[in-house]
């Protein structure tokens, strides 16, 4: 028999803590309602906007493996590879908030028990964008989502004002906040790109400002690589590319970093992790480090035969969690939550051989 998966996550009951995050595999309401009959606990939308969305010509996302034999990185067909990543240049969704809108409401009113966040997104700097943000939140929580995600970190947004390019501006995301909260009463959840060096600091602005959680990561800013024959990028339009944003199991390391500099500055606080989960390991290891949530990406679009949402997935991720709760005798991810916190010190703390080592200074006598 299962084991309890329930959890409580800002103040909204999860039947479990798996979560598509917001991408191709919520992009529509026939994705999503095939999610949670597979049995995702939530959904992250696909981001919805209101500015005008055109993706380029081409491929939008390619899935990168490695192998044994000449342990390369490529898209490339190659026999006995195992996944290394994914790599994206998709902007956000190109379906209009009105077409969204009655979609989000038959979801929520099919899977009254399953968690429905809409990430939203718009810009920043005047009382237009405040009120794009405005429009967007009071929209998809008139149609009863449970939360909302603020996207404040896609990695390739031509716009100055908007996803990563903000790049975690402390004023712009109390600004954001503000507006949002203003309109709103349900959770908000803020999802930040990793690639800064003051994540803690706009994660303490977020919360401060009223955020429930902070999700992360978003994919990191990247390039897709050039096949040395050909002389092309494995994924180009007309030989041009431009940053992009890697995700999959080779961002895992970097997002559990992330995510613990959040976790130790904020024990108190929620934290839904993201990034190279493929399985219950690295699930675990986000919780370790203090996630109460894990979002999926990657490994739900590279599962064949589940129409990019994770079918096998999500009843792996359960039946492992499951076992592993009741073997260890938990009653719930909470017992164990947070238990890395502690172990992640300074490397100045980690113990030498001898007592001299103070860290690279000299001891003062
Ligand atoms: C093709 C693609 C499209 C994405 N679109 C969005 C998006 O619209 N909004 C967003 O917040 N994140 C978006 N993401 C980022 C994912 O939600 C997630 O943060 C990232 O892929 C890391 O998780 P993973 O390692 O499980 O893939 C996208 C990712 C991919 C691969």
């Amino acid at each position: 028999m299962q084991k309890e998966l329930s959890t409580e996550f800002t103040g909204l009951k999860f039947v479990n803590p798996f979560v598509l995050a917001s991408a191709p595999p919520t992009e529509s309401k026939r994705k999503i309602l095939k999610a949670f009959e597979a049995g995702w606990g939530g959904v992250v939308t696909k981001t919805i906007g209101l500015h005008p969305v055109e993706n380029v010509a081409g491929p939008k996302t390619i899935f990168q493996r490695t192998s044994e034999e000449k342990p390369y990185v490529s898209r490339n067909k190659r026999a006995d590879t195992v996944s290394h990543s994914s790599w994206n240049w998709e902007l956000i969704s190109d379906q209009p908030l009105e077409l969204w809108l009655p979609d989000l409401e038959e979801i929520k009113t099919t899977y009254p028990d399953r968690m429905l966040i809409a990430s939203i997104m718009a810009g920043a700097g005047s009382e237009e964008e405040m009120d794009n943000w405005r429009k967007l939140a009071t929209a998809c929580v008139g149609v009863g989502c449970d939360a909302l995600e603020l996207n404040l970190s896609c990695p390739h947004m031509d716009r100055k004002d908007m996803g990563a390019n903000v790049a975690n501006d402390e004023d712009i995301i109390r600004s954001i906040l503000q507006a949002v909260t203003s309109v709103v009463d349900v959770p908000i959840w803020v999802k930040l790109t990793p690639s800064t060096s003051t994540l803690v600091s706009a994660a303490a602005a977020a919360y401060e400002a009223g955020a429930s959680c902070i999700s992360l990561c978003n994919t990191f800013p990247s390039l897709p690589l050039m096949d040395p024959e050909t002389m092309k990028f494995e994924v180009e339009v007309d030989g041009l590319v431009t940053s992009g944003g890697l995700g999959g199991l080779a961002i895992l390391h970097q997002a559990l970093q992330r995510v613990s500099d959040i976790s130790r500055a904020f024990p108190d606080k929620s934290i839904s992790g993201i990034g190279g989960i493929k399985g219950f390991r690295e699930a675990f290891n986000f919780i370790v480090h203090g996630a109460g949530n894990l979002q999926i990406c990657t490994a739900a679009m590279e599962e064949k035969g589940s129409g990019g949402v994770g079918v096998k997935l999500i009843q792996e991720l359960t039946e492992d969690l499951s076992e592993y709760l009741q073997r260890k005798g938990y009653a719930s991810i909470e017992e164990f939550r947070g238990a890395a916190r502690e172990r992640i010190v300074e490397h100045s703390q980690v113990r030498r051989k001898s007592d001299d080592y103070n860290g690279g200074y000299a001891k003062s006598a």
